[in-house]
């Protein structure tokens, strides 16, 4: 728990809010425009909120925004998609001076070179940065993460580095792509679908899910203040009584 600055907030805010960016295809089909204009104007949202949760002084934020099984879609899509990554990373470049530190979430090898290069560039000029983390989460798939967080278990115990007894959840944890960082408390996905879609599968264990009906492209900040009197009216229990 931290002081938040918002007085119009309840009092008690998550560390780490996690956004399934869902609804950009349907926002789009209803106006009649292609669905690469959803994802345009779900890519404006998205500097729109992720500037609203770093006023709010919340300390770190994941957005997923393409899925290992996202490239099933058409390749036009794709691209589109991949075009206004590239647009937003030219711009990403300015956190480094505003003390935003930027990570992402996944495997890049896929990835246009440019766009990895751009990638880790603005990871590595960011990252001493001590304000808002702001982990993006692009060909991120849970599963693939944990498949990827065991095989370097493994590396690590065939080299000497680890014993076998050593394995265990912390072990795990610092070997995913969050390492170092707290577990989402609160997971909001819009869009009206209720699954996580391969979504922080290991670091959501405790997570508060709050589905709303709202499309992302929709999603203004007064959303996101429902959902923190949401998250702050629930009674975690973690298990406990
Ligand atoms: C989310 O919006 C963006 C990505 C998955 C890249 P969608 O494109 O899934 O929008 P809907 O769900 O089809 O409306
Ligand atoms: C989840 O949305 C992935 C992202 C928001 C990037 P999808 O639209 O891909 O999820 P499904 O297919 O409805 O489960
Ligand atoms: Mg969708």
């Amino acid at each position: 728990m931290f002081e938040q600055k918002s007085k119009s907030l309840p009092p008690v805010l998550p560390k780490h809010i996690g956004i399934i960016m869902d609804g950009n295809g349907r926002w789009a089909t209803k106006r009649g425009l292609p669905r690469t204009a959803g994802h345009k104007q779900g890519a404006k949202t998205f500097g729109d909120i992720t500037a609203y949760v770093r006023d709010l002084g919340i300390p770190y934020i994941t957005a997923y925004a393409f899925s290992t099984e996202n490239w099933k879609r058409p390749k036009d899509e794709v691209d589109a998609i991949m075009n206004l990554l590239r647009e937003y990373l030219k711009d990403a470049y300015r956190f480094e001076k505003e003390n935003v530190r930027v990570h992402f979430l996944g495997d890049p090898a896929p990835l246009d070179r440019d766009l990895q290069e751009m990638m880790a560039d603005i990871t590595e000029k960011s990252r001493n940065n001590t304000g808002i983390t702001v982990n993006i989460a692009l060909n991120y798939g849970g599963r693939a993460e944990i498949v990827e967080a065991a095989r370097r278990l493994v590396q690590d115990v065939r080299s000497g580095l680890l014993r076998e007894e050593d394995i265990t959840e912390e072990a795990l944890s610092a070997r995913l792509y969050t390492a170092g960082q707290p577990d989402p408390d609160l997971i909001i996905r819009p869009s009206g679908e209720h699954r996580s879609s391969n979504f922080l599968l290991w670091q959501s264990a405790y997570a508060e899910f709050i589905y709303m009906d709202v499309l992302w492209p929709d999603f203004k900040p007064e959303h996101l203040d429902k959902a923190l009197w949401e998250y702050a009216a629930r009674n975690r229990r973690f298990g406990g009584i």
